[in-house]
């Protein structure tokens, strides 16, 4: 699996943009103040992860992860998020930093499945890459990945963005599945929407 074999590479990656997970788990406690039990959907090398146990130091935050390299890293459970292995009701937070993009096609499959494990009145927090990004910005976004991870990935990843709905219709999907957004912002190549399950 492409994961894997970029782990390493993609842990350094994320410590360059450090304050940028930092700054999420900030924004994010200001919408939920003691949550029992937190998901990181997607965990990767587990960055966000370590932001969120610092947040939250008296909640129970899990990481899971498809790719078994980014597990190693991150201490996550090897769990594929279109069938998470948890029970139902379980979660007050779930987060999807960069990862939902990963499976663009399944979506609302995986709605589904956040709205099963989340509690009534649960947060869904989901940050990742705009598809409908400027072309200038796309230029330079994928170039600068080029340059790290190399082609195969950049190949997979505009592959997958370019199926990836843009913020406004995962906002709709999002309402289609029965959550309200509670705030939404787009940045220059990336956007976070913030829901809260009704
Ligand atoms: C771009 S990385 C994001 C990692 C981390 N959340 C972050 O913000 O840096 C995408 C991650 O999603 C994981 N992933 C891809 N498909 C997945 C799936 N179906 N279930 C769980 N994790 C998945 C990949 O292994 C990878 O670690």
């Amino acid at each position: 699996m492409l994961w894997d074999k970029i782990a390493e590479v993609y842990k350094s990656w994320c410590e360059i943009f450090s304050f940028n997970y930092k700054l999420l788990s900030i924004v994010i406690r200001a919408y939920i103040k003691n949550p029992k039990y937190v998901l990181d959907a997607g965990c990767g090398t587990g960055i966000l992860l370590r932001e969120l146990k610092f947040a939250f130091p008296n909640s129970e935050v899990i990481g899971i992860d498809i790719s078994k390299e980014m597990c190693k890293i991150s201490s996550g459970i090897i769990s594929d998020f279109r069938l998470i292995p948890f029970k139902d009701n379980t979660f007050d937070l779930v987060v999807f930093s960069y990862s939902l993009h990963e499976a663009p096609m399944e979506i609302e499959i995986i709605l589904n499945e956040v709205s099963r494990i989340l509690k009534v009145n649960g947060i869904l927090v989901i940050r990742d890459v705009r598809s409908d990004m400027p072309s200038v910005i796309s230029v330079i976004f994928y170039l600068t990945l080029l340059r790290f991870f190399g082609e195969e990935y950049v190949r997979n990843l505009k592959r997958k963005i370019d199926l990836f709905p843009n913020p406004k219709e995962i906002k709709s999907i999002l309402e289609r599945n029965g959550f309200e957004v509670l705030r939404s912002s787009e940045y220059l190549f990336d956007f976070e929407i913030f829901s809260r399950k009704k």
